[in-house]
Order: C-alpha cells, then structure tokens, then sequence
C-alpha cells in the first residue's frame, strides 16, 4: 500500500509540486492525498486543486496566541485524511512538541541550508556573507527543535563568485526538488528510521 502523504505549505509550494510530480509514478511508494496550508491564498493550493488533491486551509490567523488550538485543528485535519506521513514544505509555523510529537519519524521538512549550518531564514544571504564554497539544500526528520532532528538526504551546490541571493536560491531549489521526493521515499519505503 502506498502511504498517504499530507504536504503542509504557506505560499509558493514548488517543492510540493516535485512531491506531487514524483508521485505520479505508480510505482513511487507514496501518494499526496492532501495539500494543507495556513495562508488562506497560498499560491501552491491551486496548483493542488488543479491536480485534484484535496486541499484544506487552517488559518493560523483566526486562532490568535491559541497554538495548542491552531495545532488540534491541523492534528484534526490529517486524522480526517488518514495521513500517515507530513512534509512540511516552506510551512511557515513553528511547530509545538507536543505536536511534532505526534508525528514522530513521520514528519520531515525540507531546509534550503547545508545543516546543521545555516539553520533559520536567509540562509543564501548568510551563506553569501560568510563566504562558503559549499551551500545546499537538507530534507531531515523533524523534531521539536527548529531545522534539526536526524538528516535524511543532503546535497551540496557550488557557490560561485558571481552568484547573488537569487541565483544560488535558484540552484539549491533544483537540489531540493530532487532530494524531497528521494527523502520520501526512503520514509515511505521504511528505509530510513528517526
Ligand atoms: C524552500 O526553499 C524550502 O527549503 C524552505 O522554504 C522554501 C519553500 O519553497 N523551507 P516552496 O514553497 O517549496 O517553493
């Protein structure tokens, strides 16, 4: 049986859409039955619907400092999916331990950094400033700690001496694109263990 996959976006999504894409193969061992966001107008939301994966909005917004509520919502979502597996993917919330708890070796996320370098936001300027030869993307087990938890794929780019923000981000989102879906399948496979 092939695991039933839930991809957690705020915005853009295109690390989604490599998900989606890789698992149109049959043979690939997971499905994308569920593209959740907490931004109501998230841009990925109607690459999902046109692919006719079942979307669900829970608007972070609408619950205040209520964190615990915000995540029984989301907890309450994916049971109703009957996920088996969450890839957060440019998922912009902070997740509590309780609820990553929850999701156990079940959860990974995808970082555009080599970690455990580079950990949090702007990581191409940063890696800009302290002059690495060597940047990436990560896709790691989550764990309650922000950008940590066991590494399940990693690859590296070059920087070269011309590149900008932009164009190393353009680089390393090539990299992510292809270690997520091999990330996945490695968890839905039960090849890889927290
Ligand atoms: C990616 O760079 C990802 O690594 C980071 O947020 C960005 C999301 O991009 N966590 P997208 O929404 O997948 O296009």
């Amino acid at each position: 049986m092939r695991k039933r996959v839930a991809v957690l976006i705020s915005g853009r999504g295109s690390n989604m859409m490599a998900l989606v894409e890789a698992a149109k193969d049959p043979k690939y061992p997971a499905e994308i039955v569920l593209v959740l966001s907490n931004v109501p107008d998230a841009a990925g939301l109607d690459f999902a619907r046109a692919n006719g994966i079942a979307t669900e909005v829970v608007d972070h917004r609408t619950f205040g400092k209520d964190r615990a509520g915000f995540e029984q919502e989301l907890q309450r979502m994916l049971l109703a999916h009957r996920i088996e597996i969450v890839c957060l993917a440019g998922f912009m919330r902070i997740l509590t331990a309780d609820f990553v708890g929850q999701w156990q070796g079940r959860m990974l996320n995808i970082h555009p950094a080599l970690l455990p370098q580079f950990k949090g936001l702007h990581t191409h300027r940063r890696a800009l400033e302290a002059k690495v030869k060597q940047h990436g993307a990560t896709v790691h087990f989550v764990v309650p700690e922000m950008d940590s938890g066991p590494i399940v794929a990693q690859e590296a780019v070059e920087v070269r001496p011309d590149d900008t923000e932009q164009t190393l981000a353009a680089r390393v989102l090539d990299v992510e694109h292809r270690i997520y879906p091999l990330a996945l399948k490695l968890l839905a496979e039960g090849r890889v263990f927290p």
